[in-house]
């Protein structure tokens, strides 16, 4: 029982944090998934436990650390693209500044305050996050997009919306703002619903954002409207981005290569590429290919 995975708490006495600015440091950070077997021993009678904390042990010798000895640095306003192969550690990474789960070793710090010892409420007030697949509510877009902001007026919604290039689409629709969207609504594409997603950022003004870029290519139309709403909503703020697009790793002010839980490179494009390693490999062998698509792209498309 003592081994149980921590839950997620509030501090009893939140520190007090005023605005804030958006850094975050790793300190040496390692962290283990919680077990399953573990977690399932709990709903089992206490006969059971000398035998599944036997068998807890072998699986936690066999389960790797999913990130290992980290430290990471991003100052206020930066945008960090994560790089590195599949399963290397980068959604792990945006899960522990979100707090789904704790460190198992070492802490993280967002302007210098731990994030245990902040208010979960404060903590997920400074943080927006644009995800692939956001969570829609079967209601309208005014009552999905007011989720991120009570008190937003219809013109303060509206701006968000034109912000993230999701407006003349809305208004495209019958029943524009009221529209129903889920499941028996209206379905929104991949992009559309990013774009949405990218408008409750805008109404929720965090410091911070989290992005996860899709890893499959839209179609151009697409594609332009979220580059554009993308640019924009992580102008001025700092921005952690697990990076695809080429695009976005050449803005980057630190290009963070992660593989197997570890940071093995870092820096910016031209000097990761000086290093004949890693990150050079990736370039080669993934990001350059888009450089030759948006070079295309104009040419074939006019
Ligand atoms: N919920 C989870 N439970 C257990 N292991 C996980 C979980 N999520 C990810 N992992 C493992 O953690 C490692 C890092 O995964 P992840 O952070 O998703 O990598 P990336 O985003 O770079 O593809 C992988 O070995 C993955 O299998
Ligand atoms: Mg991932």
């Amino acid at each position: 029982m003592l081994d149980a995975p921590i839950e997620i708490e509030d501090p009893h006495t939140p520190a007090e944090l005023g605005t804030i600015r958006g850094e975050i440091v790793f300190h040496d950070v390692s962290f283990r998934y919680p077990d399953r077997i573990l977690v399932e021993s709990l709903a089992r009678p206490l006969t059971n436990l000398v035998q599944d904390s036997e068998a807890a042990e072998s699986a936690r010798e066999r389960s790797t650390e999913a990130l290992r000895n980290l430290s990471l640095r991003i100052e206020p306003g930066m945008l960090v693209a994560l790089v590195g192969p599949s399963g290397a550690g980068k959604t792990t990474i945006t899960n522990l500044i979100n707090r789904l789960y704790d460190p198992s070793e070492g802490f993280i710090t967002i302007d210098g305050v731990d994030l245990r010892a902040m208010s979960l409420e404060q903590l997920h007030a400074a943080i927006g996050v644009v995800s692939q697949d956001p969570h829609l509510f079967h209601d309208t877009i005014l009552r999905n997009l007011q989720y991120a902001s009570e008190n937003a007026t219809y013109p303060e919604i509206v701006q968000a919306a034109q912000a993230a290039q999701i407006h003349s689409l809305i208004e495209s629709l019958p029943d524009k703002y009221d529209t129903i969207v889920g499941e028996r609504g209206y379905r929104l594409s991949g992009g559309e619903k990013q774009r949405l997603s990218i408008a409750r950022v805008f109404l929720k003004k965090p410091s911070i954002v989290i992005l996860d870029e899709a890893t499959s290519a839209l179609d151009s139309a697409n594609e332009a409207l979220i580059q554009a709403a993308i640019d924009r909503v992580l102008f001025h703020r700092t921005s952690i981005v697990i990076a695809h697009r080429l695009s976005t790793i050449l803005r980057a002010d630190k290009i963070v290569v992660v593989d197997h839980g570890e940071i093995r490179e870092e820096g910016t494009h031209d000097e990761l590429l000086e290093m004949n390693g890693l990150y050079r490999n990736l370039y080669e062998t993934q990001f350059s290919l888009e450089t030759t698509d948006e070079v295309a792209a104009p040419v074939t498309g006019e």
